[in-house]
């Protein structure tokens, strides 16, 4: 047993807490993470208590002075937490107590944990939120320059593209990597969006029904960079719809780094022989001698199963739940965390193995040539002297059994079938099928510029947003 006396309840408690109760219950373990959260939301809260008449200007500076010891007693790691420290809330009014006194007594008037750790962990999401779309914006840039070094315009490194993982049409390099980029440019997008939708201030709910004490809950929220200050106190303690957003934005960004985590695994096989990793960015084998892995892409396919249960654990946590606050909602912080911690290492390290990689031009343009690959531009020949697509299709489907058949090279059925000719046949020729990809947004050289600017103005509007959210 612990000290009754050590407890914010004490009071109505004959006897402290089991030692059960606080193995089970504490989030000090892992809400310690909130601290600096904590102490912004406790500055605002004093500066608010001052206004509304509650503190003295000799308290309020008393309690502020004691924050700022509290937060260089966080910072430099000489925090001393004791026993009854039950969450990191509990732990730093105690500590601002003991130094502040009387005075630090007064803190928590007009406040609940409920409101105060509804708007720690609001804090700390902006802020973390910030971090994670800071790098996906670094993992962006990264497949640009790619990209540039593969180059967009004529000349540039291509390779197959394909559906249902079979050879398809030839694209360029540039285009491949790009279409990445835009994915990840969405999950900014979304980042940003979570983030203004959920920077509202519940500071001032209370328990969970407001307070008699005279306190403005709006100016408080503004001097934390909130946009306004909640409109429903029970909603205010009880949201944590913004936990579930920040999981989702994490969890579809997981997916899309799992999916080029694929792509990289198969390219640095043998078997595809696309691209090769840097030594500084693979891992070899303790048995092998002579193998090199790519676990680094395939921790970012693996990685996206935990970002997805994390997401769908708390969906199960909030399922049912009756207003207002309930301790099932401490669950929202360990997968929040989790989810952080794990995509804001998977960035870093795809971003530097992409940014060594070494990409096999020779490999990726041989395999972009296979002859059957030319198909569609044969059909598509053909329908540009009016011959109906459907039966274009069919004759160049027939030209292609035969090659199979037969053995014979593709170029020279074309060249000599009355259907088609050298003019035709000309479209098999190596490197010829990537320029005929020249539509709109198209894989090819032709459209490639227009798309570059396109890419180059998004980056630089998410880039916009990021500083003016960083700004709050
Ligand atoms: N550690 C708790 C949490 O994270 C703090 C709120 C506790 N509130 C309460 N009424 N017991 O949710």
């Amino acid at each position: 047993m612990s000290e009754n006396s050590g407890h914010l309840w004490h009071g109505r408690f004959s006897s402290g807490p089991s030692d059960e109760l606080m193995a089970f219950t504490a989030s000090l373990p892992f809400d310690r993470h909130l601290w600096h959260d904590d102490i912004t939301g406790s500055r605002a809260h004093v500066n608010g208590l001052e206004r509304a008449g509650l503190l003295a200007a000799d308290e309020a500076e008393a309690v502020r002075r004691a924050l700022d010891t509290v937060h260089g007693e966080f910072a430099s790691g000489s925090f001393d937490f004791v026993d009854s420290d039950e969450d990191i809330h509990t732990a730093i009014e105690r500590r601002v107590t003991e130094i502040a006194g009387d005075a630090g007594a007064k803190l928590h008037t007009a406040r609940s944990r409920n409101d105060q750790v509804a708007t720690a962990l609001r804090l700390w999401t902006r802020r973390n939120l910030l971090e994670v779309s800071d790098r996906v914006l670094v993992l962006v840039e990264t497949l640009v320059s790619s990209a540039d070094a593969a180059g967009w315009g004529d000349g540039g490194i291509y390779l197959p593209g394909y559906t249902h993982l079979q050879r398809a049409q030839p694209v360029q390099l540039a285009h491949h990597l790009a279409a990445h980029a835009w994915s990840l440019l969405r999950d900014v997008d979304r980042i940003h969006a979570t983030i203004e939708r959920m920077n509202i201030s519940p500071l001032g709910a209370g328990a969970l029904a407001g307070t008699s004490l005279p306190i403005d809950p709006s100016p408080t929220a503004k001097e934390m960079g909130f946009r306004a200050a909640f409109a429903n106190s029970l909603d205010a303690v009880s949201d944590r719809d913004f936990v579930a957003e920040a999981l989702f934005d994490i969890a579809l960004l997981g997916v899309h780094l799992s999916r080029i985590g694929e792509e990289w695994v198969l390219w640095t096989t043998e078997e595809f022989g696309f691209a090769r990793l840097d030594d500084a960015y693979s891992t070899g084998s303790s048995m092998l001698p002579q193998k090199k892995n790519a676990d680094i892409a395939e921790l970012a396919r693996g990685k996206s199963g935990r970002l997805i249960g994390n997401l769908t654990g708390l969906l199960a946590t909030l399922k049912g739940l009756p207003l207002a606050y309930n301790r099932d909602l401490q669950e929202d912080k360990e997968p929040l965390f989790d989810s952080v911690t794990q995509v804001v290492l998977a960035l870093g390290a795809l971003s530097g193995m992409i940014a060594t990689a070494k990409f096999n031009q020779p490999r990726m343009q041989a395999a972009a040539d296979d002859q059957l690959a030319s198909a569609t531009d044969l059909a598509e020949w053909l329908v540009r002297r009016g011959v109906p697509f459907r039966k274009a299709h069919a004759l160049v489907g027939a030209l292609v059994q035969q090659c199979i058949a037969s053995g014979t090279p593709l170029v020279d059925l074309a060249a000599a079938s009355a259907d088609f000719g050298p003019e035709a046949a000309a479209l098999v020729a190596p490197g010829v099928g990537v320029s005929m990809r020249t539509s709109p947004g198209g894989a090819g050289p032709t459209p490639a510029l227009a798309q570059k600017a396109q890419l180059t103005a998004a980056i630089s509007v998410a880039r916009r947003e990021q500083e003016d959210l960083r700004a709050l």
